[in-house]
């Protein structure tokens, strides 16, 4: 399929996105990574066919367990033609531990931690916790579950549908990267509908721009190393090679 085909949509922050002519979307996967809303800025050799490879190879674990998704097939190593689909203006995060933008807004006095959760990262979060930001406005910003039914985003049913498939799809990813040795310390699914209205799992899931990923063995040795973006934010690490390794485990752990 080639581009000329095609209508030219808009560019995220590591994708383009291009309207097929029968009316789907096609994911181009850059080498582009940003973070801090856009402040940092760079590109990485191969970082867009690895993480298209590991959004193909998560949907289609997740497809075979059930999971509803726009996903559909890759036509090119960087590619990935998905559903058009509404999307649902809430971005939902599913944290296991604490890191993050979870942390700074603790340390801002703007956000309470659940009960007996330390505040330093890696602190486990016994059963988890959800919340819910925005996706469509200049700079992400959590937004409770008053204001996402006030605005109309979604009913009160599908915010509890969409929290239950969020909580199966952290049982899944975290089973699968478990037996990999790494730990799913915390990751953003995004959500959309059909023309017919049903809900399905959208945008990009299970890659390292969207979830934080720790080795196991580090961790018990009281060590976080992550295989994920944040060596990016952090600037510890050089993005290409810890993706890559990150990639390599997953593909080991599918041969056995
Ligand atoms: P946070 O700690 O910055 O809130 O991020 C939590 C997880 O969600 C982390 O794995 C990164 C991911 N995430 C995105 O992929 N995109 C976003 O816009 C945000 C805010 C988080
Ligand atoms: N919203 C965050 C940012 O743009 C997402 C991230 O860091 O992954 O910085």
């Amino acid at each position: 399929m080639s581009k000329s085909s095609m209508t030219y949509i808009s560019s995220g922050k590591a994708k383009d996105i291009y309207e097929t002519s029968n009316g789907n979307l096609l994911f181009e996967f850059t080498d582009r990574v940003t973070a801090f809303d856009g402040k940092k800025k760079a590109e990485y050799q191969e970082k867009g066919e690895i993480t298209c490879r590991l959004a193909e190879y998560w949907f289609s674990i997740l497809e075979a367990e059930g999971i509803p998704t726009h996903y559909i097939n890759c036509p090119t190593p960087t590619s990935m033609l998905v559903r058009y689909l509404d999307i649902i203006p809430v971005e939902v995060i599913r944290r296991n531990y604490a890191a993050g933008s979870l942390l700074r807004r603790y340390d801002a006095g703007e956000v309470e931690l659940p009960q007996g959760v330390e505040p330093e990262e890696g602190a486990p979060i016994p059963g988890g916790m959800i919340e819910f930001t925005t996706k469509f406005e200049a700079v992400d910003r959590p937004v409770d579950m008053k204001e996402i039914l006030f605005n109309g985003w979604m009913s009160k049913e599908e915010i509890e549908y969409i929290t239950g498939l969020t909580e199966r799809i952290n049982e899944i990813l975290s089973c699968e990267l478990n037996d990999a040795g790494i730990i799913l310390a915390d990751f953003k699914v995004e959500y959309g509908r059909t023309p017919d209205g049903k809900i399905i799992l959208a945008d990009e899931v299970g890659t390292p721009d969207g979830c934080r990923f720790w080795d196991k063995t580090e961790f018990e040795n009281g060590t976080i190393k992550s295989l994920d973006k944040d060596v990016f934010r952090k600037g510890t690490g050089d993005l290409s090679i810890v993706y890559g390794e990150l990639f390599e485990r997953l593909q080991k752990q599918e041969e056995m």
